[in-house]
C-alpha cells in the first residue's frame, strides 16, 4: 500500500545502484586523461547535489586539492582551466545546473558531465565533453548512489585522495543491504526503528542536527526526504555552530516548542568536544520542555555509518508520507514552479 509508486523499492536498491555505478564509474575512467588541475568544483542542485556534498564531506580529511560543491547559475570567481568542473545533473535539464555548464565553458575549465541524458547530455556531446551515462528512470533523489558513487571514484581515479575506496564501498554496500532488512516494510512498528521515527515525526515539526563533517550532509538529507517523499516541512542545522545561535530560541514560546520533534544524528567519529556539546545541549533542550531523541549511527568504516544513517532516514521519510497518506515519488510544487518560471 505504501509503495505504489516505487519509492520503497528504488531505496531498497540503494546498494545494488552503488555496484553499478562503481562499474559503470571504472568503465568511464579508463578513457579520461586530466592533469594539472588545482581545484574541482561540483555543480549540481537537489538530489544531484547531495551526492557532491557528501564526497565533499567524506574526502575533507585526506583530498589534497579544495573540492567545493555548488548550487548556483555561475561557478566562484575563482574557477579557471586548472579547474575540473563535474556537472551532475539526474535529469539533464536543470536550468540552474545548465547556466553553471556553459559557464565552466567560458571559463575554459575542464568538464566532466553525469546525466542520464537530456539537454546537458546534448550539449556534452557537442562539445566533445567525456559524458558518464547513469541509467534512467528514477527520482534524482533515490539516484543518490548514481551521484555519489562516481564523483567518489572519479575523484580518487584523478589522485585527490590517496587510493583504495573499495574496501569501503563494499562496507556501505554490506550495511546497506543489513538495513534495508531491518528497515523493510514487512517488519512491525516495534521492531523498525524506521517506523518508529516516523511515528515521532508525525505531526511534528522534524528539527534534525548533525555534526560537522560526520552527520552534517546525514542531516541535510533526512530533511530533504522528509520535505519530498513526505510532503512535510522540516529543518536541520549542525554541532557546533546551532551551539552558537540557534540554541538560544529555546528560551523561546513553549506553544511553539513543544510542536518540535529534535532528533540528534551521532556518531563515534565525533570530535569529543562535539560529544560533550551534543551532551548539553541536548540537557538545555530537555530542561525547556523540548523533545529530543538521538540516533546513533552503525557499522565500521566511515562511510557505513554515513549510509546507514542515509539508509534509516530515507525509509523514514516514506512511513511519514503513509502516515500522512501521501504519495512519496510525484514533486508537485517543484513541478509547479518550474511550470510558472518557464
Ligand atoms: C527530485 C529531486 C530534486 C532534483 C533537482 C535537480 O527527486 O530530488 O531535488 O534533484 O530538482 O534535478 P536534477 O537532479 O535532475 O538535476
Amino acid at each position: 500500500k505504501i509503495d505504489k509508486s516505487g519509492m520503497i523499492e528504488a531505496i531498497k536498491n540503494m546498494p545494488e545502484h552503488f555496484e553499478e555505478a562503481k562499474r559503470l564509474t571504472e568503465e568511464f575512467m579508463k578513457g579520461i586523461r586530466i592533469r594539472n588541475i588545482l581545484n574541482v568544483v561540483i555543480t549540481g542542485l537537489g538530489g544531484s547535489a547531495i551526492g557532491g556534498d557528501l564526497v565533499r564531506m567524506f574526502i575533507a580529511p585526506k583530498a589534497t586539492i579544495p573540492v567545493i560543491v555548488n548550487r548556483d547559475y555561475f561557478l566562484p570567481a575563482f574557477a579557471d582551466q586548472n579547474t575540473l568542473v563535474i556537472v551532475s545533473s539526474y535529469s539533464g535539464n536543470t536550468e540552474e545546473t545548465l547556466s553553471a555548464y556553459d559557464d565552466a565553458r567560458l571559463k575554459g575549465s575542464r568538464l566532466i558531465a553525469i546525466t542520464t541524458g537530456g539537454k546537458l547530455k546534448e550539449k556534452a556531446l557537442e562539445d566533445g565533453i567525456p559524458v558518464l551515462t547513469i541509467p534512467p528512470g528514477l527520482s534524482p533523489r533515490a539516484a543518490l548512489g548514481y551521484s555519489f558513487i562516481p564523483l567518489l571514484i572519479i575523484i580518487e581515479r584523478l589522485g585527490i585522495i590517496p587510493g583504495g575506496v573499495s574496501r569501503e564501498i563494499e562496507d556501505a554496500i554490506k550495511i546497506m543491504k543489513e538495513a534495508r532488512e531491518r528497515f523493510s516494510p514487512e517488519v512491525p512498528e516495534a521492531e523498525n526503528p524506521a517506523k518508529g521515527l516516523a511515528r515521532q515525526f508525525h505531526k511534528k515539526l522534524p528539527i534534525i542536527y548533525g555534526s560537522s563533517g560526520t552527520t552534517e550532509i546525514i542531516a541535510m538529507r533526512w530533511k530533504g526526504q522528509i520535505n519530498e517523499n513526505s510532503k512535510a516541512p522540516a529543518y536541520f542545522n549542525i554541532f557546533p555552530e546551532l551551539n552558537h545561535n540557534e540554541i538560544v530560541g529555546w528560551d523561546g514560546p513553549k506553544e511553539i516548542l513543544k510542536g518540535f520533534q529534535v532528533v540528534i544524528l551521532r556518531d563515534e567519529g565525533d570530535y569529543e568536544r562535539v560529544q560533550k556539546r551534543i551532551e548539553i545541549t541536548r540537557e538545555i533542550i530537555n530542561d525547556k520542555g523540548g523533545e529530543v531523541l538521538e540516533v546513533w549511527s552503525e557499522g565500521g568504516t566511515c562511510l557505513a555509518r554515513m549510509f546507514y544513517l542515509i539508509m534509516l532516514g530515507d525509509f523514514a521519510s516514506v512511513y511519514l508520507a503513509a502516515l500522512y497518506k501521501k504519495d512519496p515519488t510525484p514533486v508537485n510544487l517543484i513541478d509547479l514552479l518550474k511550470k510558472r518560471l518557464s
